[in-house]
């Protein structure tokens, strides 16, 4: 599906979800049935376009370079689900912390935006995520950095110690389940459970 979108992505080293990534997320998306999807990071599109077309969602999605959210855009309009996206042009940090005051609510989270700043968007993802709402996060292993018991090259500790950071603040987190699943760069699914 999308496949002149994922090749002019590869074209033109736009990273978007991979392969067995991809099914696992439209899985997890019809198995949850959403009714509002966030996307952290919408690059050109390719992944947003595969969500709307494996649901009914409503979704609004994120992405902070201006070229990029207007490729994005005209992808949304070419497919005809222009009606179902609003599509925020900004940093994903700001826009979270907007939705917070403004009591924004989402059931399924996509989060794929920049790796080294998951840990700190999850305070604010958790506020704004329903009971039984599910952040799905891609890309968790870094190339296999996150894992690695060798000394991690100077240009990457930074982004390699903020994504372990993400996972432990998921294991500390009560009323949120999380499991790490060790598919193409990792996926950390988690869920917002009842609280007692
Ligand atoms: C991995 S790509 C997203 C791929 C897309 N989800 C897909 O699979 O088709 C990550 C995107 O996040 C965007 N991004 C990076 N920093 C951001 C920020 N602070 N706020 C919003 N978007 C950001 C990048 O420009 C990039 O397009």
């Amino acid at each position: 599906m999308f496949e002149e979108i994922e090749k002019f992505a590869q074209q033109n080293y736009i990273p978007i979800i991979r392969p067995l990534s991809r099914k696992l997320l439209c899985d997890h998306v019809k198995k949850s049935k959403p009714e509002k999807i966030l996307e952290i990071g919408t690059a050109i599109g390719f992944s947003g376009l595969l969500m709307l077309s494996c649901s009914t969602a409503f979704l609004t999605t994120i992405e902070k370079d201006e070229q990029r959210a207007e490729m994005a855009k005209r992808n949304f309009e070419r497919y005809g689900f222009e009606n179902r996206v609003n599509l925020i042009c900004d940093d994903a940090l700001d826009v979270l912390k907007r939705f917070v005051a403004s009591n924004q609510q989402f059931d399924f989270i996509f989060l794929d935006g920049p790796k080294g700043q998951y840990y700190r968007y999850l305070p604010l993802l958790k506020k704004i995520l329903t009971t039984n709402g599910i952040i799905f996060a891609d890309d968790v292993f870094l190339h296999g950095l996150v894992r690695s018991k060798s000394p991690i090259p100077h240009k990457s500790r930074s982004m390699v110690n903020n994504m372990r950071k993400y996972l432990s603040l998921l294991e500390q987190s009560d009323n949120f389940e999380s499991e790490i699943l060790d598919i193409e760069d990792g996926i950390a699914i988690t869920k917002k459970i009842d609280e007692l």
